[in-house]
């Protein structure tokens, strides 16, 4: 049995990994706070692909609790990927530090945490594969999401360190760096269509990049190229155009 621990199951994205990865031939740890709703899920996995998947709760701001966590887990997962996230409302964050600190330690530090506590296991295992969701708000800071965009670039870098750590023991680490995506989080923005991924597009995108060893990607693929652009705007233009 090889199984996938998903870190924040209940998200769209991470539901669609769940069943790329069983349609592979995967078992999967789905992991969420809250686990009730995701047993319509696990059923369909079991009966759709004829694979085990385990609900396990997780909460990622409960730091203390993650070694235990990944303690109980047995058989122990030989991949995992964190798509674990919140945007939270950058102007509130702005004016209250609570709301500020929630996203930093929603999207990074809690992260962070659980994945020291499973690299430090493959490197020892001289195994595994580590994916990590960020985003492409993390390559460039903007008024309207800065905040959630400086935890993402963040957690970027953390992974291109890890990776880095990694390579000797045999372990990937690949960043998914998603541009829109049709989710609860975009859930009421008005999304250009053409630059707008489905879950099931980015789910594919990682399943394919992970089987192929890939370090970094950004999904639809045309972002690294947006991107790339965005990064070049001199900050006296993009102070006034962003
Ligand atoms: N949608 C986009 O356009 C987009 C673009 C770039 C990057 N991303 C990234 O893609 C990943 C998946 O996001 P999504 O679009 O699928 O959005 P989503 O449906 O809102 O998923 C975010 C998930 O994170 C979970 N989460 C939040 N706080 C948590 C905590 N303390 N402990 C455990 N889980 C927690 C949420 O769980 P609950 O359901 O329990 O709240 C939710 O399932 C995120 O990392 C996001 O930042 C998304």
């Amino acid at each position: 049995m090889s199984y996938l621990l998903i870190l924040g199951a209940k998200s769209d994205i991470a539901k669609a990994v769940a069943r790329e990865y069983a349609k592979n031939g995967y078992d999967i740890y789905l992991a969420a706070r809250n686990i009730e709703e995701l047993l319509p899920l696990s059923q369909d996995i079991n009966i759709r692909y004829e694979k085990e998947a385990k609900r396990v709760i997780f909460d990622a701001l409960d730091f203390k609790s993650h070694q235990a966590f990944y303690d109980s887990l047995d058989p122990k997962p030989i991949g995992v990927i964190s798509a674990i996230g919140s945007l939270g409302i950058q102007e509130k964050a702005q004016n209250d530090f609570e709301k500020a600190q929630k996203i930093i330690e929603t999207n990074y530090v809690g992260c962070l945490s659980i994945l020291n506590i499973i690299a430090n296991d493959y490197e020892q295992q001289k195994s595994g594969f580590i994916i990590g969701i960020s985003s492409v708000a993390g390559d460039r800071g903007r008024k309207s999401n800065y905040i959630y965009g400086s935890a993402k670039a963040a957690f970027s870098a953390y992974l291109s360190g890890l990776r880095n750590r990694l390579h000797d023991a045999n372990v990937q680490v690949l960043t998914v760096k998603p541009g829109f995506v049709n989710t609860q989080m975009t859930k009421g923005m008005d999304l250009p269509a053409k630059l707008t991924a489905e879950p099931e597009d980015v789910a594919r995108d990682i399943y394919k990049a992970q089987q192929k060893g890939k370090n970094v990607i950004y999904t639809k693929w045309m972002w690294r190229y947006v991107m790339m652009i965005i990064k070049m705007i001199p900050e006296t233009l993009f102070k006034q155009w962003f």
